[in-house]
């Protein structure tokens, strides 16, 4: 079958490969691939900057936000041929944990979790792939093509669950929230922000084109980097979705009222910045604030993050995927374009 492959660490080694049909041992579910969600991560792999492939072998196949179709399920799985269906990225480890032994993967402590198209394990943009129900979760079959979305919604659906856990360590009372950046990750942080009713601002470099639409379409308020000030000073909750910190803690004093920051962007190391730690440590003692890192996701978020796609609207989300691109294509697909938000990979599907 094919998929997208890299040798990790080999920049210029991405390729359409012929690879193995799934192995039965990968699970007792088939499933056909329709589409994989390309992101920042995808693109680091593909630069040999990050990525392993599983042990004993030369190449990974890539792809970690996924939308496939059951095509056989054994008895018993919960899942039928025709289902829709994401599958979940990150693995517990072999030991495991405490975090993986209670389902946290995403909050493993000895770093030995592997995650599917990333670290130890093949991905999703295979024709087919084979799965154990424990790790798919079920879409509902009216997002069709939209369901690409859940796993990028899952990394925002952990970060809100775990401001909300921490929120409640006293009585607390948020109103404004302030996103940094408007890719596919700021934008799905907004749609939550929006959907508990808080007061939204989305921040982004870019002046015109679909972002700032995509944002007021939300009922939120865009805001150009050089206004960022104003609106820091003003939110209780911020999550930072551009990898660039330095940006939020250059903006100044006025930071003030932070309450809660959550990261969510990886960045590269050795940014430099100029950053006045005792300012920084006296505004976050005296503010009670907390900034946190938040990555990947458990199967809680993928139910939470179903229910958030399921409410929003079609339109608007539709609207994220901004270009879809055929196999055949494939290198078109990895290819960044000005005003991409979202590109998927499409697959031919083989059950229709
Ligand atoms: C994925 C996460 C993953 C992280 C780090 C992100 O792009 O969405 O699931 O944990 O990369 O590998």
């Amino acid at each position: 079958m094919r998929a997208i492959t890299v040798i990790p660490g080999q920049q210029g080694s991405v390729a359409l490969t012929d690879m193995p049909e799934p192995p039965d041992e990968d699970g007792p579910i088939l499933v056909q691939t329709q589409a994989v969600g390309i992101c920042g991560t995808d693109l680091e792999i593909i630069g040999g900057e990050y990525g392993s492939a599983p042990p004993g072998q030369d190449r990974l196949v890539i792809g970690h936000e996924s939308l496939g179709r059951v095509a056989e399920a054994a008895p018993g799985t919960g899942f039928g041929a025709g289902d829709l269906v994401v599958g979940i990225v990150r693995r517990r480890d072999p030991v495991p944990c405490p975090a993986c032994a209670a389902g946290h993967w995403d909050m493993c402590m000895n770093g030995q979790y592997t995650e599917r198209g990333i670290k130890g394990r093949h991905g999703y943009a295979s024709e087919r792939y084979r799965i154990h129900p424990e790790y798919l979760v079920a879409v509902d079959p009216v997002l069709g093509i939209l369901g690409v979305l859940l796993e990028p919604t899952t990394v925002v659906a952990k970060a809100w669950d775990h401001i909300e856990k921490i929120g409640r360590r006293a009585a607390w009372a948020p109103e404004k929230v302030l996103i940094t950046g408007a890719g596919p990750i700021g934008l799905l942080a907004a749609l939550l922000a929006t959907q508990r009713g808080y007061q939204t601002y989305v921040l982004d470099r870019v002046t015109e084109g679909r972002k700032p639409e995509m944002v007021r379409r939300l009922g939120a308020t865009y805001v150009h980097s050089e206004d960022l000030g104003e609106a820091a000073a003003e939110a209780d909750i911020v999550i930072e979705c551009t990898g660039h910190l330095q940006m939020l803690l250059e903006a100044g004093p006025q930071h003030v009222r932070y309450r809660i920051i959550c990261l969510t962007g990886v960045s590269a190391a050795g940014a430099e910045a100029n950053v006045d730690p005792g300012l920084l440590n006296r505004n976050m003692v005296l503010q009670n604030s907390v900034l946190f890192g938040s990555v990947n996701a458990n199967r809680h978020h993928y139910e939470l993050a179903a229910k958030a796609l399921a409410q929003a609207d079609s339109g608007w989300l539709g609207d994220l995927i901004t270009r879809q691109v055929p196999l055949d294509q494939w290198t078109d697909a990895y290819a960044r374009q000005p005003d991409d938000i979202k590109t998927i990979l499409g697959f031919p599907d083989a059950s229709r």
